[in-house]
């Protein structure tokens, strides 16, 4: 039985707008949250407290928070990969603060070197603390398992790959496992079984993918968790992402195009389709260029 109900997370504002060339002003990365909170998400990916030398598009993290009008029932995440990002993001008033934060590691040694600069077992170490910390303060804590259906730099990952670093999380106390195909190489058999090796230690209501749809296969992936039962999802408005240490890794799963798929599948998202076009077209319009999303484009037209 495939769910009845989905959660999306729009990973946009983050995942989407961190891969961008061009500068994209806070004041437009704020008015995107708050169209997609309008739209009806519920949870939303709203920035990364990295580096700014690593990743200058989210060097203004703190302005984008403190700008946000916070909607009743909205769950707001964002990155910390080692104690430096948590302590930055806790730096503000409490009614600044994530709901939730995301540590990520990987599936594949070579990435982890690559995107944080440690290998998988150190960067373990690094999220230890940052857990610890964040349940003292009540902060629910999110993992996103990168590369596990394939790497830029390593090639092939096996399920056994991401059943250690699943049971590495779990083993800190992440409380939740986010399985992500970085370059979108995954293929549903091959994202079932990586899926399955997560769900071996995580009940269903805590695992979750994030698919890049760079080879198109992400919404036939997503298919393939909803078969196993998964029903929490990432995606990001208009396609929009990649990851600028994962080469030619391209967007998200475009959320227009999950939130079609699944009103066709009659699955709940409490999402107004017509409402997160509108999103995905100001952030479109802003970056200069028509929305990656192919529901979104074929719902515009008809306009
Ligand atoms: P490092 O150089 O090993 O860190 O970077 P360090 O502890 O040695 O510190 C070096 C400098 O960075 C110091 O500053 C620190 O203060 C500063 P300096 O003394 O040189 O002036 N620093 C920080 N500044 C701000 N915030 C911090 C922070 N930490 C250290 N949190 C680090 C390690 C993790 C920081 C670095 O590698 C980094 O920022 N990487 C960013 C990677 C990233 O954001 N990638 C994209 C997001 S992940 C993704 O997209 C995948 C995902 O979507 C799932 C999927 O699709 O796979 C989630
Ligand atoms: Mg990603």
């Amino acid at each position: 039985m495939i769910p009845s109900n989905v959660t999306l997370v729009d990973v946009g504002p983050r995942d989407g707008l961190q891969n961008e060339k061009q500068a994209v002003a806070a004041a437009h990365k704020i008015e995107l949250v708050h169209q997609l909170q309008a739209a009806g998400l519920r949870n939303i990916e709203v920035t990364s407290f990295v580096s700014p030398k690593w990743v200058p598009q989210m060097g203004d993290n703190a302005e984008v928070m403190a700008g946000i009008r916070r909607a009743p029932g909205v769950r707001y995440s964002v990155l910390t990969p080692n104690m430096k990002g948590l302590e930055a993001a806790l730096a503000a008033d409490r009614a600044l603060w994530p709901d939730e934060i995301v540590v990520f590691g990987a599936a594949s040694e070579a990435f982890s070197h690559r995107n944080i600069n440690c290998s998988i077992e150190e960067s373990i170490e690094r999220f230890r603390p940052v857990v610890e910390v964040a349940h003292r303060e009540g902060i629910k804590v999110r993992s996103a398992i990168s590369c596990a259906l394939g790497c830029p730099y390593q090639g092939e990952v096996t399920p056994d790959e991401v059943e250690r670093v699943v049971v590495m999380m779990k083993g800190i106390g992440v409380d939740h496992c986010g399985v992500a195909d970085t370059i979108g190489v995954g293929t549903p058999r091959r994202v079932q079984a990586a899926m399955e090796r997560a769900l071996k230690h995580y009940p269903l209501a805590e695992v979750s993918g994030h698919f890049h749809d760079t080879y198109g296969q992400a919404l036939a992936n997503i298919y393939a968790c909803l078969e196993l039962g998964i029903a929490t999802f990432d995606a990001s408005i208009a396609g929009l992402g990649g990851c600028p240490y994962a080469k030619g890794a391209t967007g998200n799963v475009a959320t227009e195009d999950v939130v079609f798929m699944l009103n066709g599948l009659g699955i709940e998202t409490g999402i107004d389709i017509d409402a997160l076009v509108d999103a995905g077209k100001t952030i479109s319009d802003v970056l200069g260029r028509p929305p990656v999303s192919r529901a979104a484009k074929a719902l515009l037209a008809k306009r």
